[in-house]
């Protein structure tokens, strides 16, 4: 979602900071500023719209200073304008605050504020902080800080400078991720590792509670009540390539080229396919805990919530174990049933999502063993759950997720074999779905090979105003994630659904304007879905099909056709899935939007 900067060190800040900005862009971008600090001054810039809108601010007005502050937004409080972006300033000018998050009692706070006379410049939350530190400093800006943090309800990620206290950022975190990297002679804080990777690949993660000082010499780790904390250093592991576009046109199509590889980096060592199960060495579950679930709960938001459709489909199938699958939105605020041997699945690219944080949370509370399937490494809900199997599909920086979806349907299908084979599954059948794991990458390929007819196909269809996607089985998550892939890229209106419901409904819809997107591959309920196209045809529909053979059945009915490799039913979404990608892709690249960053959209959801 919103992304923050900072940087102490012997440099010019303003080149560092906006290179750092650029790499969060793509988190929450509707507006941006920076704060520097020279020669006992702070001076700000800010700028709606895109980093480049700041850029060219900065470079009609340059500012100088070694040490400063940036920020992204993602407008939470108030309309995405120039002085609604951070940072914010005090009152006096001497402190700028850049913050994600939410303030929750921001109101009562600009009251108490006002009332000592201080004047509001905007309609942010994140306002209060900046005068709260002034009113509160008495020398030091990490005293400042920590006693604003007692007056402060809410989440937060900041970074904050003075220029009463210089040489220093004090930046503190709850609920909103925020590192520290180690420089030589220079430090940073971020919201996002991918913004100080061309600098440094050290790195500290902050734990909720931690207020840090970051000096150009070193930095300090400390809690709210100035007791001194040991954080230990991690490294990144992945390389600046990984979040350039190197050669594609967006960072989307990059990442839907890369999915042999990262389909493949999800199963590295994993797969054990003489006995038909897999390793997974961070689950931290005993034998006797695998065998005692009685019952699983997935939850997630968005596209991870489709994977864990898919997850409850092949967790039932081969483990005989009841899932729900729940909307982490929804779960957290019901009072969901969860005993002890309940095993909550939480799926998130991200790791930050605040829904799914506070779902995972809650499942906790409630007694449940957590198991988070997460992409980024050292995010939040990595580091809560009791379990995890990284996803290590790489940074994804397209606001749609690809990649990072098929590696969680992955992940599910490594965890489910190896509980099912643990509960009664037989070899040979572990086998068969160990050995069609093993064959996805090439598969993959296969499907890839083909991009350029879904091209054809987008071309024929980027005037649509409508979309219908349809699918049965393990199927009718992949319908549901193809028309949320359109959506959120083309602004398409799109629905997806069982296609057995759609003459419960939605059949109303069709005539000859409404092209309906079958995912039909030759499967247990294939013939089912060939009634259901019949259906469609006898209303004028036009038909894309998504099917794996030459089948006669299909002669006549469909209108185009992208035909994809055959693997075992509970498999077909990492291989159906990716031509929807596709073909959302092709449609909103021809429709001219911003493919990586989709209007109203963040990557992460780092707020409720
Ligand atoms: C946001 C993104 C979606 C994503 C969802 C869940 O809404 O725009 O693409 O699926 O969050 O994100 P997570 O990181 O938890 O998987």
């Amino acid at each position: 979602m919103c992304g923050i900067i900072g940087y102490v060190g012997g440099r010019e800040a303003t080149p560092l900071l906006i290179a750092g900005l650029k790499r969060m862009e793509y988190r929450g971008y509707d507006s941006a500023g920076l704060a520097v600090l020279a020669d006992g001054a702070l001076t700000t810039r800010r700028a709606a719209g895109k980093i480049a809108r700041l850029e060219g601010t900065v470079a009609a007005t340059p500012l100088a200073g070694q040490c400063g502050v940036g920020h992204t937004r993602w407008a939470t409080h108030g309309p995405p304008t120039e002085r609604n972006a951070h940072p914010h300033l005090s009152k006096d000018g001497t402190v700028a605050v850049v913050h994600n998050g939410i303030i929750e009692n921001a109101n009562t706070l600009r009251s108490l504020l006002q009332g000592k006379g201080y004047e509001f410049r905007s309609d942010t939350d994140t306002e209060v902080v900046a005068h709260l530190v002034q009113e509160l400093f008495n020398g030091s800006l990490e005293e400042a800080v920590r006693a604003a943090l007692h007056e402060i309800e809410g989440t937060y990620g900041v970074a904050i400078i003075s220029s009463r206290d210089p040489g220093k950022i004090v930046a503190a975190r709850k609920g909103s991720p925020l590192l520290i990297g180690i420089g030589e002679n220079e430090h940073f804080v971020a919201s996002d590792a991918s913004a100080i990777l061309a600098h440094t690949r050290q790195v500290v993660y902050l734990d909720d509670g931690d207020v840090a000082v970051v000096e150009a010499g070193g930095y300090r780790v400390i809690d709210t009540n100035a007791a001194p904390l040991t954080r230990k250093v991690d490294r990144i592991d992945w390389e600046l390539g990984a979040i350039e576009r190197g050669g594609f046109a967006h960072f989307m199509l990059k990442e839907i080229f890369e999915q042999p590889q990262t389909v493949e980096n999800a199963m590295r060592g994993r797969l054990i396919l003489e006995d038909g199960t897999s390793k997974l060495g961070g689950l931290n579950l005993t034998h006797d805990q695998l065998m005692a679930i009685d019952n699983i709960i997935i939850t997630a938001c968005g596209t991870s919530w489709h994977s864990g459709l898919i997850g409850k489909l092949m967790l039932e199938e081969l483990c005989r174990i009841p899932v729900a699958v729940e909307y982490a939105s929804e779960f957290r605020y019901r009072n969901p049933i969860v005993t002890e041997r309940t095993l909550c699945i939480v799926l998130s690219q991200s790791g930050e999502t605040a829904d799914t944080l506070a779902a995972m949370r809650e499942a906790k509370r409630r007694g449940a063993r957590t198991l988070g399937l997460v992409n980024v490494v050292g995010s939040t809900i990595a580091r809560e759950d009791d379990g995890g199997i990284y996803l290590h599909a790489g940074p994804e920086i397209g606001v749609a997720s690809t990649k990072a979806f098929t590696s969680q349907v992955v992940a599910l299908a490594l965890f489910a074999l190896k509980l099912a084979r643990k509960r009664g599954l037989s070899v040979t059948r572990g086998m068969e779905i160990a050995q069609a794991l093993h064959a996805l990458p090439a598969q993959i390929r296969e499907v890839l090979d083909r991009a350029e007819q879904m091209e054809h196909i987008a071309e024929e269809f980027k005037r649509a105003p409508n979309f219908l996607y349809l699918g049965r089985g393990v199927n009718f998550p992949v319908a549901l994630e193809g028309a949320l892939k359109l959506k959120e890229i083309s602004y398409i209106h799109a629905e997806g659904y069982p296609a057995a419901e759609m003459k419960h409904g939605p059949i109303a819809l069709i005539d000859e304007m409404m092209p309906v997107v079958f995912v039909a591959p030759h499967d247990a309920v294939f013939d089912k879905v060939v009634s259901n196209i019949q259906e469609v045809k006898a209303r004028k529909g036009t038909v894309i099909a998504i099917t794996s053979r030459d089948e006669p059945a299909l002669k006549g009915l469909v209108d185009y056709e992208f035909r994809i490799p055959e693997t075992v039913d509970l498999l077909m979404p990492v291989l159906a899935s990716i031509p929807l990608q596709l073909l959302a892709y092709y449609i909103a690249v021809k429709r001219g939007s911003n493919v990586d960053q989709p209007r109203n959209l963040a990557k992460s959801v780092t707020v409720e």
